[in-house]
């Protein structure tokens, strides 16, 4: 009998190691992980480089706080600064911790507190994250969620014309919802959304923690959309599974926060940073991330050929190495075939299967990939 809470529908197996794309569990089964840990591990299970970092920082020294001048927390801040919109960082622990950090620095910039964010979006569990989430099953249980967040249909410029108004201390979204199932924003909404934002003095604040660190294509998602918010987070891919997460702020935004406003014991500390800066030195590359883009369309258009065979398919939506396929009917029989196959994926929502793979993906693997989901369709008697 288990001591954990049963707070995770788990699934029967236990991953015992990882390498590159491949990860083998305890009867040294091998699958090939298009999930990356969902969206985190963006170079690979045990990058050398990663391993390298981490393991000479183990020896050096752990934690102190921060309390201390700190050399490696500044170089990954400049790192993520040069990548970015951002003129200041702050370090924290997980994607909720971010975005509570950007929620807190929207109220105390503008000192207003009403958020608008949308419908499907998914920002944390934390009280506050959670009351910014846009979906009910979430919040079910919890109740009376925090005040002051308001929720609208994502990509409706109309719906938000209406309600952006002087009040609003800040609209806060995914470019790419991940978890309400890989929607990805328009182009016009977000630059609409950055007017109406400065015509109001609300700030734009984007939720990059699943579409950050390299995993569309770009360092972060927004730059795909010539918009340029406050503030982005970041988590997931930063620290390539070693829990580390980021509030970046522009120069505007940066005074509102003095020392007492804010705060994490571990948030940064040595062990983080040396996992964050290996990883940033691979990913915020021109070269790495002109391929990120490429191996993602190669998937994707193999996808939608391969899934125009089954009659439920609605089609591929991707960018980069985010790619979600949707399917008229639920799509967990197929999920879990494929993992007995060997191939590691994940839903989002019913209707979606999501595949994340690591960025340093191989064509080799993808190939591979595919070749384990055309048998798992045929198995299944999906074509036609
Ligand atoms: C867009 C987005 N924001 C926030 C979070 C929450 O991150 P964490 O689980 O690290 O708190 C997630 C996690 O899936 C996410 O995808």
């Amino acid at each position: 009998m288990s001591k954990l809470f049963e707070n995770y529908a788990r699934w029967d197996i236990e991953i015992i190691s990882g390498n590159g794309t491949k990860v083998y569990d305890s009867e040294e089964k091998e699958y090939l992980d298009f999930t990356s840990g969902i969206g985190v591990c963006n170079v690979g299970h045990c990058n050398p480089s990663v391993v390298a970092a981490t393991e000479t920082q183990l020896k050096q020294l752990w934690h102190t706080s921060n309390l201390f001048t700190h050399s490696l927390q500044e170089k990954v801040a400049e790192k993520l600064v040069q990548s970015s919109m951002g003129a200041a960082v702050f370090f924290c622990n997980s994607g909720a911790e971010a975005n509570e950090a950007a929620i807190k620095l929207a109220r105390k910039y503008t000192g207003k507190s009403k958020i608008i964010t949308f419908n499907k979006s998914f920002h944390g569990r934390t009280f506050g994250t959670m009351a910014a989430t846009g979906q009910d099953k979430i919040k079910a249980g919890f109740g009376p969620m925090l005040e002051s967040f308001i929720h609208l249909p994502f990509n409706d410029l109309q719906a938000l014309e209406k309600e952006l108004d002087h009040e609003t201390a800040a609209v806060m979204l995914e470019v790419i919802q991940g978890e309400g199932g890989v929607n990805p924003a328009n182009e016009d909404f977000l630059q609409g959304i950055e007017k109406l934002c400065k015509e109001k003095g609300a700030l734009l604040i984007i939720d990059e923690v699943q579409t950050g660190i390299g995993r569309t294509g770009k360092a972060f998602g927004y730059q795909h959309y010539n918009i340029s918010p406050d503030i982005i987070t970041s988590a997931k891919g930063l620290g390539n599974g070693f829990p580390t997460a980021a509030m970046i702020g522009t120069e505007k935004v940066k005074s509102a926060f003095n020392p007492g406003s804010h705060g994490s014991t571990f948030g940064g500390n040595p062990l983080a940073m040396s996992a964050a800066n290996a990883t940033l030195d691979i990913i915020m590359n021109a070269d790495f991330l002109a391929e990120v883009e490429e191996k993602g369309n190669y998937l994707s258009e193999k996808l939608d050929d391969m899934f125009a065979k089954v009659p439920e398919f609605k089609g591929t939506r991707h960018k980069g190495l985010m790619i979600g396929c949707e399917f008229s009917k639920e799509v967990s029989d197929i999920v879990t075939q494929l993992r007995q196959n060997g191939l590691l994926v994940i839903t989002a929502g019913p209707n979606v299967i999501r595949l994340l793979p690591p960025l340093t993906v191989t064509y080799e693997e993808i190939n591979e990939a595919l070749e384990i989901l055309a048998n798992t369709l045929i198995e299944q008697k999906q074509l036609v």
